[in-house]
């Protein structure tokens, strides 16, 4: 199910343009083989917010193909450094990467975020971090990144509003997702609730939350 009105979405991705060719062979390439990569509408509000933050280092988790880092990578020229848990995902992805033109500014480190944030320099900052991964582990993914987080530093998390299920059991039809539901509207709630961060929940693609962190 999509979560906006789908004459509308369709009038939305109409608009979507795609200024680098390769980047738009590899959306092509995703589509076809179905890499859930992020969707058109959600690409153009990165860009623009990429383009007003203008951020130097990119945490991103949750590679795919390493379509998103590449799109980063070429909206600003910043430093990306992506984590995928899938050993052959990663594979393709440094190809791709590769392939692009984008290995001096994207790297992909391979396995669970929850362990490689642990093993990154926590002295590292980033100033954007995009979360993109398992549903579920969301509120690990953020707790585990904080102390990576530069001062005024934006998180934003794609598909919180799963198809629709976030905001009402009524979407989730076979009551197959009910823990990963659970957790979702766990994790906004408990982002809503941060003083240390002002979140806006938008209903972008398959719902994306934006978290400007402002930290002593
Ligand atoms: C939605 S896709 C990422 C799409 C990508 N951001 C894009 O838009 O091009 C999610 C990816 O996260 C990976 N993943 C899932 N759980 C993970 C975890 N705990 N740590 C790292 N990667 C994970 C999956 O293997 C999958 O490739």
């Amino acid at each position: 199910m999509n979560i906006t009105n789908e004459i509308i979405s369709a009038y939305i991705d109409n608009l979507y343009t795609n200024e680098n060719e390769k980047l738009e062979e590899l959306r092509n390439f995703a589509e076809e083989q179905h890499v859930p990569i992020i969707q058109k509408d959600t690409e153009k509000l990165l860009k623009v917010i990429l383009k007003l933050k203008e951020p130097a280092d990119v945490l991103e988790i949750g590679t795919a193909v390493g379509y998103s880092s590449c799109v980063f990578a070429d909206c600003c020229g910043c430093r990306v450094l992506t984590v995928e848990s899938n050993e052959d995902t990663a594979k393709a992805a440094r190809i791709n990467i590769e392939n692009l033109g984008f290995s001096q500014l994207v790297e992909v480190r391979c396995g669970d975020a929850r362990d490689v944030l642990k093993e990154l320099d926590q002295n590292r900052r980033f100033d954007m971090i995009f979360i993109d991964a398992a549903k579920s582990h969301y509120r690990e993914f953020w707790d585990l990144a904080l102390p990576l987080m530069s001062e005024h530093c934006m998180v934003i998390c794609d598909n919180v509003l799963m198809k629709g299920m976030t905001a009402s059991d009524e979407y989730d039809t076979k009551g197959r997702y009910k823990t990963s539901i659970k957790r979702m509207r766990e994790f906004i709630q408990y982002i809503n609730s941060l003083d240390y961060a002002d979140t806006t929940v938008l209903p972008v693609g398959d719902g994306v939350s934006i978290s400007i962190i402002e930290k002593d």
